[in-house]
């Protein structure tokens, strides 16, 4: 028996919501995953798809890979070992670029074997033993449930979320440089304290982005995704940032600027109004210091992963 689930691409922080904030868009990774029939066959990983051959290089096949360490914590909580298990990883969402590749791929992985299992894990299991490996729930939890969602992790390591009721007009327009960051050196970067002003700052920032999608309030908006917790950290990691996070200030449409998750792609949140323009500026700013990019404006995936 195998299962298929096409799990979403998503965007963490949004700026002020560090670890906390994300959302789900509609660029898909497929995960299927077999139980061979052969005893003794062993454990089998497999990348497939237009990215593959990056991705074989920094995804190992081995048991090391982050499915089966997911998919094997979820035979250990039924009180089992994965033996014979042939997994397949089918990419559509780049690598390393911020766009929550990893996340999307333990969910699939997770749902799959949950169902090969005969769903023995509820949402709240699945997400805890997500988190696990992982480390933080922001890209998890729009992974498993689509939409906007606010992520808590508690010291329990359960995850509570609640989803946000995204403005449907709003884009994401998402900007892919030519170059990688992997998320442990863009968390390499941050200082183990804030000052409190900044942390003040985003509590405030964040409950005022709460409220402009709640109220599809743009001019709040405009002003509600600032951050002090992580990007002016990261901003040495991703040429150009700062440049375009001040051109989009002016900006007809664009409500906000921020760093796709851990980074290296600039996500920009629009009415939805001027995403050509919103392109151009990024493009113009990147092509100037020799950077290529991939810009695509999606409208948000309100489903989280299925099955096939
Ligand atoms: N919240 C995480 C970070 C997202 O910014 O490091 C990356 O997975």
């Amino acid at each position: 028996m195998k299962v298929s689930v096409q799990s979403p691409a998503t965007i963490a922080n949004l700026g002020c919501g560090f670890d906390c904030f994300g959302l789900a868009l509609p660029v898909y990774n497929v995960i299927t995953v077999e139980e061979t029939i052969l005893p003794g066959s062993g454990v089998e990983i497999n990348v497939l798809g237009a990215d593959a051959d990056s991705l074989s290089e920094n995804i190992p096949t081995s048991k090391n890979n982050i499915v089966f360490r997911a998919i094997e914590l979820l035979y250990n909580y039924v009180g089992q070992a994965p033996s014979e298990l042939k997994i397949n990883i089918k990419t559509g969402i780049p690598i390393a670029r911020g766009m929550g590749s990893s996340a999307s791929v333990i969910t699939g992985g997770l749902l799959a074997a949950n169902e090969l299992l005969g769903r023995p894990a509820d949402q709240n299991v699945l997400l805890a033993i997500a988190n696990e490996i992982e480390g933080h729930p922001d890209n998890i939890t729009p992974a498993f449930v689509g939409g906007m969602t606010i992520a808590c992790l508690e010291e329990t390591g359960s995850v509570t979320y609640r989803k946000l009721p995204w403005p449907k007009e709003w884009k994401i327009t998402v900007c892919n440089p030519d170059f990688e960051l992997a998320t442990d050196i863009s968390r390499s970067v941050l200082p183990e304290n804030v000052p409190m002003k900044d942390a003040v700052f985003n509590l405030r920032h964040a409950s005022m982005f709460i409220q402009a999608v709640h109220t599809k309030d743009e001019e709040l908006m405009k002003l509600a995704m600032a951050d002090k917790l992580h990007q002016p950290y990261r901003m040495k990691l991703v040429p150009g940032l700062n440049n375009i996070m001040d051109e989009l200030k002016h900006t007809d449409g664009a409500l906000g600027c921020v760093l796709a998750g851990a980074g290296p792609s600039i996500a920009v949140v629009s009415n939805g109004k001027n995403t050509d323009e919103i392109k151009d500026i990024v493009h113009t700013c990147w092509d100037n210091i020799n950077v290529n990019s991939k810009i695509h404006t999606y409208s948000i995936e309100e489903k989280g992963a299925r099955i096939l």
